[in-house]
């Protein structure tokens, strides 16, 4: 045993046991025993910072919703791709709503409680796969902190070139990101410092998601300023149309298919 945990859909595990918590259906994660355990997701960065993150709110209807992500959803029209759907909170109201919504997720486990829940169209895999499929789109949604998908640099274009190919003409994008350099922390300025050191952009996060004894390879997850997103749209298919800021540090930028 080397105390390393075995990689697995940390997503899944823990979406299907919130699920079993807030629902009683399905076997419930217990602590000494008898009692319901939270369900916390378990966040690591490579400078060996850990939070805990409590799951039960994947499961969230719109009444407990922060109030930018009612905004993004009043902002949906048309075909709708909900990329990185979760535990499908955000499709479920769409689908309420009439809209005709596809959830996509690289996590069978969160597809899985999405289908329990009820959303009736679902892809398993990355926007790059969904593109041969042949679906396109109105509306892409990033929501839950789900710019993070971007992951910096490197990897944008080819992530807003995927989501162009998928996109009917006049398509947007919603994305929720989180502006991370009002902190004084000296724990995450510092973090900032040393990326950029390394040629990465500040808020250019390297994670790895746990829980109980699974986790996830490291990954690049983006947490970046809208003036650093504006700066990574130039020369795509798409344009920086708006910045909703009104619950900073929170924003939700709106994306365009340029032309
Ligand atoms: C932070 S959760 C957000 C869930 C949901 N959007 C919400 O707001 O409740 C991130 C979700 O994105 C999924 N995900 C992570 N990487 C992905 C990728 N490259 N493509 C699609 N989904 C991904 C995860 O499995 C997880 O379900």
């Amino acid at each position: 045993m080397t105390g390393e945990p075995r990689i697995g859909d940390v997503f899944g595990e823990l979406l299907r046991d919130a699920y079993a918590v807030a629902t009683g259906i399905g076997p419930r994660p217990l602590a000494g025993g008898r009692l319901p355990r939270p369900v916390i997701e378990i966040i690591e960065r490579d400078d060996g910072l850990v939070n805990g993150a409590p799951a039960a709110h994947y499961l969230d209807g719109p009444a407990d919703w922060q109030p930018y992500d009612r905004r993004a959803v009043d902002r949906v029209r048309g075909a709708t791709l909900d990329v990185g759907v979760g535990a499908g909170r955000i499709a479920l109201e769409l689908q309420d709503r009439g809209v005709p919504v596809t959830g996509l997720d690289t996590s069978a486990g969160a597809l899985d409680v999405c289908r329990r829940r009820g959303v009736r169209d679902l892809v398993h895999g990355t926007i790059d796969e969904h593109v041969a499929d042949g679906r396109r789109y109105d509306t892409f949604l990033l929501l839950g902190n789900n710019l993070g998908l971007i992951e910096g640099r490197e990897r944008a274009p080819a992530f807003l070139a995927a989501l162009a190919a998928l996109a009917r003409p006049g398509a947007q994008v919603i994305a929720h990101g989180t502006d991370p350099y009002g902190t004084r922390d000296p724990v995450h300025t510092g973090y900032h410092e040393q990326n950029r050191r390394r040629g990465r952009l500040g808020g250019q996060l390297r994670l790895r998601l746990r829980y109980r004894e699974l986790g996830t390879p490291w990954f690049d997850y983006l947490v970046c300023s809208p003036d650093e997103l504006g700066t990574l749209v130039r020369g795509t298919a798409w344009r920086l149309a708006d910045v909703d800021d009104r619950d900073a540090p929170y924003y939700l930028a709106t994306l365009r298919l340029a032309g």
